[in-house]
Protein backbone atom coordinates (compact mmCIF):
# COMPACT_ATOMS: atom_id res chain seq x y z
CA UNK A 1 0.00 0.00 0.00
CA UNK A 2 1.49 3.31 -1.01
CA UNK A 3 2.50 5.49 2.11
CA UNK A 4 2.78 9.17 2.22
CA UNK A 5 5.05 10.87 4.84
CA UNK A 6 4.61 13.35 6.76
CA UNK A 7 6.73 15.62 4.98
CA UNK A 8 5.61 14.49 1.20
CA UNK A 9 2.19 15.17 2.70
CA UNK A 10 3.53 18.59 3.58
CA UNK A 11 5.48 19.39 0.14
CA UNK A 12 1.50 18.47 -1.62
CA UNK A 13 -0.28 20.61 0.59
CA UNK A 14 1.67 23.83 -0.31
CA UNK A 15 0.19 27.22 1.36
CA UNK A 16 -3.05 25.11 2.70
CA UNK A 17 -3.99 28.00 5.47
CA UNK A 18 -6.93 30.81 5.45
CA UNK A 19 -8.59 32.67 7.37
CA UNK A 20 -10.85 30.20 8.27
CA UNK A 21 -10.45 27.21 11.23
CA UNK A 22 -7.17 24.50 10.60
CA UNK A 23 -9.11 21.56 10.79
CA UNK A 24 -11.29 22.72 7.93
CA UNK A 25 -8.49 24.18 5.38
CA UNK A 26 -6.77 20.92 5.87
CA UNK A 27 -9.68 18.50 5.20
CA UNK A 28 -10.22 20.53 2.68
CA UNK A 29 -6.52 20.47 0.88
CA UNK A 30 -6.32 16.50 1.30
CA UNK A 31 -9.99 16.25 -0.41
CA UNK A 32 -8.85 18.55 -3.35
CA UNK A 33 -5.55 16.41 -3.37
CA UNK A 34 -7.52 13.38 -3.92
CA UNK A 35 -10.17 14.12 -6.24
CA UNK A 36 -7.53 15.68 -8.54
CA UNK A 37 -5.55 12.20 -8.36
CA UNK A 38 -2.56 14.16 -6.72
CA UNK A 39 -2.72 11.77 -4.22
CA UNK A 40 -3.67 8.52 -5.50
CA UNK A 41 -6.89 6.30 -3.97
CA UNK A 42 -5.67 3.62 -1.73
CA UNK A 43 -3.01 5.54 -0.17
CA UNK A 44 -2.27 5.70 3.60
CA UNK A 45 -1.69 9.01 5.16
CA UNK A 46 0.59 9.79 8.15
CA UNK A 47 0.33 9.44 11.47
CA UNK A 48 -1.60 12.30 13.32
CA UNK A 49 1.66 12.83 15.18
CA UNK A 50 3.73 13.29 12.57
CA UNK A 51 1.64 15.05 10.03
CA UNK A 52 0.62 17.69 13.33
CA UNK A 53 4.99 18.03 14.04
CA UNK A 54 5.33 18.41 10.23
CA UNK A 55 2.67 21.01 9.62
CA UNK A 56 3.34 22.61 12.78
CA UNK A 57 -0.08 22.64 14.22
CA UNK A 58 -1.71 21.03 17.39
CA UNK A 59 -2.63 17.17 16.49
CA UNK A 60 -6.31 17.86 17.65
CA UNK A 61 -6.51 19.68 14.39
CA UNK A 62 -5.19 17.08 12.40
CA UNK A 63 -7.02 14.26 13.99
CA UNK A 64 -10.20 16.91 13.31
CA UNK A 65 -9.42 17.11 10.15
CA UNK A 66 -9.21 13.27 9.63
CA UNK A 67 -11.87 12.51 11.08
CA UNK A 68 -13.85 15.39 9.00
CA UNK A 69 -12.44 13.33 5.52
CA UNK A 70 -13.59 9.98 7.51
CA UNK A 71 -17.51 11.50 8.13
CA UNK A 72 -17.08 12.36 4.17
CA UNK A 73 -16.16 8.50 3.39
CA UNK A 74 -12.99 9.89 1.93
CA UNK A 75 -11.07 7.77 4.62
CA UNK A 76 -10.92 4.85 6.13
CA UNK A 77 -8.71 3.11 8.77
CA UNK A 78 -7.71 0.11 7.98
CA UNK A 79 -6.42 -2.27 11.04
CA UNK A 80 -2.69 -2.65 11.07
CA UNK A 81 -2.32 0.22 8.41
CA UNK A 82 -3.68 3.37 9.64
CA UNK A 83 -6.18 5.91 8.02
CA UNK A 84 -6.30 5.27 4.22
CA UNK A 85 -7.41 7.75 1.58
CA UNK A 86 -10.14 6.09 -0.74
CA UNK A 87 -12.16 8.33 -3.71
CA UNK A 88 -15.97 6.89 -4.04
CA UNK A 89 -16.25 5.11 -7.00
CA UNK A 90 -17.78 6.90 -10.14
CA UNK A 91 -21.53 6.35 -9.78
CA UNK A 92 -23.98 4.59 -11.93
CA UNK A 93 -26.00 6.79 -14.20
CA UNK A 94 -29.81 7.35 -13.47
CA UNK A 95 -31.67 8.44 -16.36
CA UNK A 96 -32.86 6.31 -19.35
CA UNK A 97 -30.14 8.02 -21.87
CA UNK A 98 -28.12 5.88 -24.28
CA UNK A 99 -24.85 7.58 -22.54
CA UNK A 100 -26.58 6.52 -19.56
CA UNK A 101 -23.49 4.08 -18.50
CA UNK A 102 -20.93 6.29 -19.17
CA UNK A 103 -18.37 8.08 -17.60
CA UNK A 104 -17.89 11.31 -18.81
CA UNK A 105 -14.19 12.19 -18.63
CA UNK A 106 -13.79 16.11 -18.81
CA UNK A 107 -10.25 16.20 -16.49
CA UNK A 108 -8.73 16.17 -20.00
CA UNK A 109 -8.73 18.69 -22.81
CA UNK A 110 -8.60 16.67 -25.62
CA UNK A 111 -10.13 15.29 -28.98
CA UNK A 112 -10.33 11.71 -30.47
CA UNK A 113 -7.28 11.61 -33.49
CA UNK A 114 -8.15 12.87 -36.75
CA UNK A 115 -9.25 10.61 -39.18
CA UNK A 116 -6.45 11.44 -41.43
CA UNK A 117 -3.74 9.59 -38.77
CA UNK A 118 -4.90 6.52 -39.17
CA UNK A 119 -3.76 6.55 -43.46
CA UNK A 120 -0.45 8.04 -41.77
CA UNK A 121 0.00 5.67 -39.70
CA UNK A 122 -0.66 2.25 -42.34
CA UNK A 123 1.82 5.09 -44.88
CA UNK A 124 4.15 5.54 -42.00
CA UNK A 125 5.11 1.61 -41.33
CA UNK A 126 6.47 1.81 -45.06
CA UNK A 127 8.40 4.83 -44.43
CA UNK A 128 10.47 3.26 -41.44
CA UNK A 129 11.73 0.52 -43.71
CA UNK A 130 15.30 3.02 -44.12
CA UNK A 131 15.06 4.03 -40.04
CA UNK A 132 15.52 0.07 -39.54
CA UNK A 133 19.02 -0.35 -40.69
CA UNK A 134 20.17 2.55 -38.54
CA UNK A 135 20.03 2.16 -34.36
CA UNK A 136 16.75 4.33 -33.95
CA UNK A 137 18.32 6.12 -30.82
CA UNK A 138 16.52 9.40 -32.12
CA UNK A 139 17.75 12.20 -29.45
CA UNK A 140 17.17 15.10 -31.83
CA UNK A 141 14.58 13.59 -33.97
CA UNK A 142 14.26 12.27 -37.10
CA UNK A 143 15.70 14.18 -40.27
CA UNK A 144 12.01 14.23 -42.06
CA UNK A 145 10.05 15.34 -39.26
CA UNK A 146 12.57 18.11 -38.15
CA UNK A 147 12.66 19.67 -41.92
CA UNK A 148 8.92 19.22 -41.80
CA UNK A 149 8.13 21.30 -39.02
CA UNK A 150 10.99 24.15 -39.74
CA UNK A 151 9.16 24.25 -42.86
CA UNK A 152 6.35 24.92 -41.15
CA UNK A 153 7.78 27.37 -38.57
CA UNK A 154 9.24 28.89 -41.60
CA UNK A 155 5.95 29.44 -43.79
CA UNK A 156 4.63 31.15 -40.40
CA UNK A 157 7.20 33.39 -40.64
CA UNK A 158 10.23 32.13 -38.36
CA UNK A 159 12.86 31.27 -41.16
CA UNK A 160 14.34 28.09 -39.14
CA UNK A 161 16.36 24.94 -40.18
CA UNK A 162 15.91 21.87 -39.28
CA UNK A 163 18.94 21.77 -36.72
CA UNK A 164 16.80 24.46 -35.04
CA UNK A 165 14.50 22.27 -33.81
CA UNK A 166 14.49 19.18 -31.45
CA UNK A 167 11.54 16.24 -31.10
CA UNK A 168 10.39 15.25 -27.79
CA UNK A 169 8.08 12.74 -26.08
CA UNK A 170 4.98 15.35 -25.66
CA UNK A 171 5.19 18.70 -25.24
CA UNK A 172 5.13 18.35 -21.26
CA UNK A 173 7.94 16.72 -22.23
CA UNK A 174 9.64 19.44 -23.62
CA UNK A 175 8.75 22.00 -21.07
CA UNK A 176 10.04 19.22 -18.31
CA UNK A 177 13.33 19.12 -20.76
CA UNK A 178 13.43 23.16 -20.48
CA UNK A 179 13.20 23.56 -17.16
CA UNK A 180 16.03 21.18 -15.98
CA UNK A 181 18.30 22.12 -18.80
CA UNK A 182 17.86 26.02 -17.55
CA UNK A 183 16.79 26.38 -14.18
CA UNK A 184 19.16 26.10 -10.95
CA UNK A 185 17.23 25.49 -7.99
CA UNK A 186 15.55 28.37 -6.32
CA UNK A 187 15.53 30.45 -9.59
CA UNK A 188 12.36 32.50 -9.95
CA UNK A 189 10.09 31.13 -13.14
CA UNK A 190 7.37 33.19 -14.11
CA UNK A 191 4.29 31.64 -14.53
CA UNK A 192 0.22 32.53 -15.35
CA UNK A 193 -2.74 31.77 -12.92
CA UNK A 194 -4.40 30.24 -13.65
CA UNK A 195 -1.94 28.25 -15.52
CA UNK A 196 -1.41 24.62 -17.34
CA UNK A 197 -0.96 22.34 -14.22
CA UNK A 198 1.12 19.78 -15.50
CA UNK A 199 3.70 22.87 -16.55
CA UNK A 200 3.92 24.39 -13.29
CA UNK A 201 4.54 21.02 -11.66
CA UNK A 202 7.44 20.56 -14.05
CA UNK A 203 8.73 24.18 -13.28
CA UNK A 204 8.64 23.34 -9.32
CA UNK A 205 9.79 19.53 -9.86
CA UNK A 206 13.11 21.59 -11.06
CA UNK A 207 13.89 23.86 -7.74
CA UNK A 208 11.41 26.63 -9.22
CA UNK A 209 10.33 29.46 -7.48
CA UNK A 210 7.08 30.49 -9.46
CA UNK A 211 5.91 34.14 -9.64
CA UNK A 212 2.49 34.38 -11.21
CA UNK A 213 1.01 36.68 -13.28
CA UNK A 214 -3.31 36.52 -13.15
CA UNK A 215 -4.73 36.38 -16.74
CA UNK A 216 -8.54 36.31 -16.93
CA UNK A 217 -10.92 34.77 -19.51
CA UNK A 218 -13.21 36.88 -21.66
CA UNK A 219 -16.60 37.94 -20.83
CA UNK A 220 -19.23 39.64 -22.89
CA UNK A 221 -17.80 42.83 -23.59
CA UNK A 222 -14.51 42.27 -21.27
CA UNK A 223 -11.76 41.14 -23.33
CA UNK A 224 -9.75 39.60 -20.59
CA UNK A 225 -6.27 38.27 -20.93
CA UNK A 226 -2.55 38.88 -19.19
CA UNK A 227 -2.48 41.86 -16.06
CA UNK A 228 0.19 44.00 -18.32
CA UNK A 229 1.21 45.89 -15.03
CA UNK A 230 1.61 42.45 -13.25
CA UNK A 231 3.71 40.95 -15.58
CA UNK A 232 5.91 44.71 -16.19
CA UNK A 233 6.17 44.17 -12.35
CA UNK A 234 6.62 40.23 -12.21
CA UNK A 235 9.78 40.81 -14.62
CA UNK A 236 11.33 43.89 -12.96
CA UNK A 237 11.03 42.56 -9.45
CA UNK A 238 11.98 39.23 -9.85
CA UNK A 239 14.25 39.32 -12.80
CA UNK A 240 12.88 35.49 -13.24
CA UNK A 241 15.41 33.16 -15.22
CA UNK A 242 12.52 31.28 -17.09
CA UNK A 243 8.95 32.50 -17.82
CA UNK A 244 6.57 30.38 -19.38
CA UNK A 245 3.48 31.10 -21.21
CA UNK A 246 0.57 30.16 -23.36
CA UNK A 247 -0.11 33.25 -25.70
CA UNK A 248 -2.74 31.77 -27.57
CA UNK A 249 -5.59 29.85 -26.11
CA UNK A 250 -4.02 29.81 -22.99
CA UNK A 251 -4.92 27.19 -20.70
CA UNK A 252 -7.06 27.22 -18.94
CA UNK A 253 -8.52 30.74 -19.72
CA UNK A 254 -8.68 30.84 -23.65
CA UNK A 255 -6.95 34.37 -23.51
CA UNK A 256 -5.21 35.23 -26.48
CA UNK A 257 -2.64 37.67 -25.84
CA UNK A 258 -2.45 40.70 -28.85
CA UNK A 259 0.83 41.37 -30.65
CA UNK A 260 1.75 44.42 -29.13
CA UNK A 261 1.44 42.79 -25.45
CA UNK A 262 3.39 39.97 -27.35
CA UNK A 263 6.07 42.50 -28.40
CA UNK A 264 6.40 44.12 -24.58
CA UNK A 265 7.27 40.71 -23.25
CA UNK A 266 9.78 39.85 -25.32
CA UNK A 267 11.28 43.20 -25.08
CA UNK A 268 11.30 42.52 -20.55
CA UNK A 269 12.60 38.85 -20.89
CA UNK A 270 15.77 40.68 -22.82
CA UNK A 271 16.23 43.25 -20.75
CA UNK A 272 16.21 41.14 -17.36
CA UNK A 273 17.81 37.98 -18.94
CA UNK A 274 14.66 35.75 -19.02
CA UNK A 275 14.53 32.81 -21.30
CA UNK A 276 11.36 33.31 -22.50
CA UNK A 277 9.19 30.21 -23.45
CA UNK A 278 6.24 30.09 -25.54
CA UNK A 279 3.96 26.81 -25.40
CA UNK A 280 1.88 26.40 -28.81
CA UNK A 281 0.69 23.22 -28.04
CA UNK A 282 -3.25 24.67 -28.73
CA UNK A 283 -2.02 27.34 -30.70
CA UNK A 284 -3.42 25.88 -34.29
CA UNK A 285 -6.89 25.04 -32.59
CA UNK A 286 -8.73 28.60 -33.84
CA UNK A 287 -12.02 28.21 -34.10
CA UNK A 288 -13.77 31.80 -35.33
CA UNK A 289 -12.32 33.27 -36.67
CA UNK A 290 -9.38 30.97 -38.06
CA UNK A 291 -6.72 32.68 -37.95
CA UNK A 292 -3.43 31.78 -37.54
CA UNK A 293 -0.67 33.06 -34.71
CA UNK A 294 2.70 34.94 -35.56
CA UNK A 295 5.26 33.19 -33.68
CA UNK A 296 7.55 34.65 -31.64
CA UNK A 297 10.76 35.86 -32.62
CA UNK A 298 13.92 33.54 -33.16
CA UNK A 299 15.59 34.07 -29.70
CA UNK A 300 12.28 32.58 -27.96
CA UNK A 301 11.83 29.07 -27.26
CA UNK A 302 8.64 27.79 -29.10
CA UNK A 303 7.13 24.23 -27.91
CA UNK A 304 4.76 22.77 -29.84
CA UNK A 305 3.38 19.16 -30.04
CA UNK A 306 0.97 16.83 -32.31
CA UNK A 307 -1.80 15.97 -29.35
CA UNK A 308 -4.13 18.54 -30.11
CA UNK A 309 -3.81 19.21 -33.56
CA UNK A 310 -3.60 14.78 -34.71
CA UNK A 311 -3.42 12.52 -32.15
CA UNK A 312 -2.62 12.79 -28.32
CA UNK A 313 -1.52 9.40 -28.10
CA UNK A 314 1.36 9.79 -30.53
CA UNK A 315 2.86 11.25 -28.24
CA UNK A 316 5.19 13.36 -29.98
CA UNK A 317 5.99 17.29 -29.19
CA UNK A 318 8.80 19.73 -30.15
CA UNK A 319 10.85 22.53 -29.07
CA UNK A 320 11.93 25.44 -31.37
CA UNK A 321 15.23 27.14 -30.24
CA UNK A 322 18.51 28.26 -31.53
CA UNK A 323 20.53 25.08 -32.90
CA UNK A 324 23.08 25.25 -29.57
CA UNK A 325 19.99 25.12 -27.19
CA UNK A 326 19.02 22.50 -29.27
CA UNK A 327 22.02 20.42 -28.53
CA UNK A 328 21.79 21.68 -24.97
CA UNK A 329 18.60 20.51 -24.70
CA UNK A 330 19.27 17.05 -26.20
CA UNK A 331 22.20 16.51 -24.03
CA UNK A 332 20.06 16.80 -21.08
CA UNK A 333 17.79 14.17 -21.91
CA UNK A 334 20.02 11.11 -21.24
CA UNK A 335 18.97 10.69 -17.45
CA UNK A 336 15.78 10.27 -18.09
CA UNK A 337 15.28 8.75 -21.63
CA UNK A 338 17.28 8.14 -24.71
CA UNK A 339 14.93 9.39 -27.63
CA UNK A 340 11.67 9.66 -29.26
CA UNK A 341 10.13 6.64 -30.96
CA UNK A 342 10.97 6.95 -34.86
CA UNK A 343 7.34 5.49 -35.96
CA UNK A 344 5.37 7.89 -34.27
CA UNK A 345 7.77 10.87 -35.59
CA UNK A 346 7.26 9.49 -39.14
CA UNK A 347 3.35 9.34 -38.67
CA UNK A 348 3.57 13.10 -37.95
CA UNK A 349 5.91 14.12 -40.43
CA UNK A 350 3.40 12.49 -43.21
CA UNK A 351 0.64 14.69 -41.31
CA UNK A 352 2.39 17.97 -41.28
CA UNK A 353 2.17 18.73 -45.24
CA UNK A 354 -1.57 18.46 -45.47
CA UNK A 355 -1.62 19.96 -41.37
CA UNK A 356 -3.99 23.03 -42.68
CA UNK A 357 -6.49 20.76 -44.57
CA UNK A 358 -6.56 18.94 -41.37
CA UNK A 359 -6.92 21.79 -39.32
CA UNK A 360 -10.18 22.46 -40.79
CA UNK A 361 -11.77 19.06 -39.69
CA UNK A 362 -10.49 20.12 -36.06
CA UNK A 363 -12.15 23.49 -36.28
CA UNK A 364 -15.28 22.33 -37.50
CA UNK A 365 -15.44 19.29 -34.68
CA UNK A 366 -14.37 22.06 -31.66
CA UNK A 367 -16.77 24.81 -33.24
CA UNK A 368 -19.75 22.06 -32.78
CA UNK A 369 -18.43 20.77 -29.42
CA UNK A 370 -17.98 24.09 -28.00
CA UNK A 371 -21.37 25.69 -29.25
CA UNK A 372 -23.45 22.52 -28.01
CA UNK A 373 -21.66 22.68 -24.64
CA UNK A 374 -22.19 26.62 -24.12
CA UNK A 375 -25.91 26.21 -25.26
CA UNK A 376 -26.62 23.11 -22.87
CA UNK A 377 -24.86 25.60 -19.94
CA UNK A 378 -26.88 28.27 -20.93
CA UNK A 379 -30.23 26.51 -20.57
CA UNK A 380 -29.24 23.98 -17.63
CA UNK A 381 -26.80 26.44 -15.41
CA UNK A 382 -27.63 29.53 -16.27
CA UNK A 383 -26.03 31.01 -13.26
CA UNK A 384 -22.67 29.72 -14.34
CA UNK A 385 -20.57 32.44 -16.02
CA UNK A 386 -19.67 31.05 -19.44
CA UNK A 387 -16.54 32.87 -20.86
CA UNK A 388 -16.66 33.82 -24.61
CA UNK A 389 -13.50 31.74 -26.69
CA UNK A 390 -12.45 31.94 -29.76
CA UNK A 391 -10.39 28.65 -30.00
CA UNK A 392 -8.30 26.16 -27.62
CA UNK A 393 -10.04 23.47 -25.90
CA UNK A 394 -11.54 24.72 -22.97
CA UNK A 395 -14.04 26.77 -20.55
CA UNK A 396 -12.92 28.54 -17.72
CA UNK A 397 -16.12 28.56 -15.69
CA UNK A 398 -16.83 30.99 -13.00
CA UNK A 399 -19.42 29.09 -10.74
CA UNK A 400 -20.32 32.37 -8.50
CA UNK A 401 -19.48 30.32 -5.18
CA UNK A 402 -16.34 28.60 -3.76
CA UNK A 403 -17.63 25.21 -4.47
CA UNK A 404 -15.42 24.24 -7.39
CA UNK A 405 -14.03 21.00 -5.33
CA UNK A 406 -16.91 20.08 -3.69
CA UNK A 407 -18.67 20.43 -7.25
CA UNK A 408 -15.85 18.03 -8.56
CA UNK A 409 -16.44 15.28 -5.90
CA UNK A 410 -20.40 15.26 -6.09
CA UNK A 411 -20.28 15.14 -10.10
CA UNK A 412 -17.37 11.80 -9.33
CA UNK A 413 -20.18 10.28 -8.23
CA UNK A 414 -22.43 11.02 -11.34
CA UNK A 415 -19.83 9.68 -13.65
CA UNK A 416 -18.66 12.99 -14.54
CA UNK A 417 -15.08 13.40 -14.31
CA UNK A 418 -14.15 17.15 -13.40
CA UNK A 419 -10.86 19.27 -12.51
CA UNK A 420 -11.52 21.85 -10.06
CA UNK A 421 -10.61 25.40 -10.40
CA UNK A 422 -7.47 25.14 -7.74
CA UNK A 423 -6.02 22.26 -9.82
CA UNK A 424 -4.73 25.34 -12.20
CA UNK A 425 -3.48 27.66 -9.12
CA UNK A 426 -0.51 27.79 -7.00
CA UNK A 427 -1.88 27.82 -4.08
CA UNK A 428 -5.05 26.35 -3.48
CA UNK A 429 -6.81 29.33 -5.24
CA UNK A 430 -9.77 29.36 -7.78
CA UNK A 431 -12.36 27.70 -5.71
CA UNK A 432 -14.88 29.81 -7.76
CA UNK A 433 -13.72 28.48 -11.07
CA UNK A 434 -14.13 24.90 -13.13
CA UNK A 435 -12.23 23.89 -16.47
CA UNK A 436 -14.91 22.80 -18.69
CA UNK A 437 -12.90 20.94 -22.15
CA UNK A 438 -15.28 21.02 -24.94
CA UNK A 439 -13.54 17.55 -26.64
CA UNK A 440 -17.07 15.79 -25.52
CA UNK A 441 -18.53 14.52 -28.74
CA UNK A 442 -22.01 16.54 -28.96
CA UNK A 443 -24.24 13.33 -28.16
CA UNK A 444 -22.35 13.25 -24.91
CA UNK A 445 -23.02 17.02 -24.18
CA UNK A 446 -26.07 16.88 -22.14
CA UNK A 447 -26.16 13.85 -20.66
CA UNK A 448 -22.97 15.15 -18.91
CA UNK A 449 -24.20 18.97 -18.02
CA UNK A 450 -27.43 17.18 -17.16
CA UNK A 451 -25.42 14.96 -14.20
CA UNK A 452 -23.36 18.68 -13.28
CA UNK A 453 -26.63 19.99 -12.72
CA UNK A 454 -27.92 17.46 -10.26
CA UNK A 455 -24.28 17.79 -8.99
CA UNK A 456 -24.41 21.37 -8.60
CA UNK A 457 -27.91 21.27 -7.16
CA UNK A 458 -26.38 18.76 -4.10
CA UNK A 459 -23.56 21.43 -3.70
CA UNK A 460 -25.87 24.09 -3.27
CA UNK A 461 -28.13 22.03 -0.71
CA UNK A 462 -25.40 20.54 0.92
CA UNK A 463 -26.17 18.52 3.86
CA UNK A 464 -23.11 17.77 6.18
CA UNK A 465 -21.36 15.45 3.03
CA UNK A 466 -19.94 18.63 1.07
CA UNK A 467 -19.98 21.40 3.33
CA UNK A 468 -19.40 23.83 0.25
CA UNK A 469 -18.67 27.09 2.64
CA UNK A 470 -16.06 24.89 4.39
CA UNK A 471 -13.24 24.20 1.21
CA UNK A 472 -10.32 26.82 1.31
CA UNK A 473 -10.95 30.13 -0.89
C1 LIG B 1 -0.65 24.12 -22.84
C2 LIG B 1 -0.32 22.67 -22.88
N1 LIG B 1 0.96 22.29 -22.89
C3 LIG B 1 1.31 21.00 -22.93
C4 LIG B 1 0.36 20.02 -22.97
C5 LIG B 1 0.81 18.58 -23.01
O1 LIG B 1 0.97 18.24 -24.34
P1 LIG B 1 1.51 16.81 -24.79
O2 LIG B 1 0.34 15.88 -24.77
O3 LIG B 1 2.06 17.04 -26.15
O4 LIG B 1 2.56 16.41 -23.81
C6 LIG B 1 -0.99 20.36 -22.95
C7 LIG B 1 -2.02 19.32 -22.95
O5 LIG B 1 -3.15 19.55 -22.61
C8 LIG B 1 -1.33 21.73 -22.91
O6 LIG B 1 -2.62 22.12 -22.91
Amino acid sequence: MPTLSASSLRHLLGRWRDDGPALRALAGRIRLLLVDGRIASGTRLPAERELAAALGVSRTTVAAAYARLREEGLLRSVRGSGSVLVLPATGPAVEPHPLASATFDLTRAVLPAAPEVQEALRAAVDDAADHLRGDGYELLGVPELRTALAARYTARGLPTTPDEVLVTLGAQHAVGLVCRSVLTPGDRVLVESPGYPHALDAARAAGGRLVAVPVTAAHGERPGGWDADALEDAFARTRPALAYLMPTFQNPTGAVMPAAQRARVVELARRYGTRLVVDETTADLAIDPPARSTPFPADVLHVGSAAKSLWGGLRIGWVRADAATVRHLAAHRSPWELGTPVLEQLVVARCLPRLDDVLVGRRRALRSRRDALVAELAEVLPQWRVPGVSGGLALWVNLGTATSSALALAARRRGVLVTAGPRFGLDGEFERYLRLPFGLDVDAVAPAVQRLARAWEEVRTSGPLLRPLEVLV
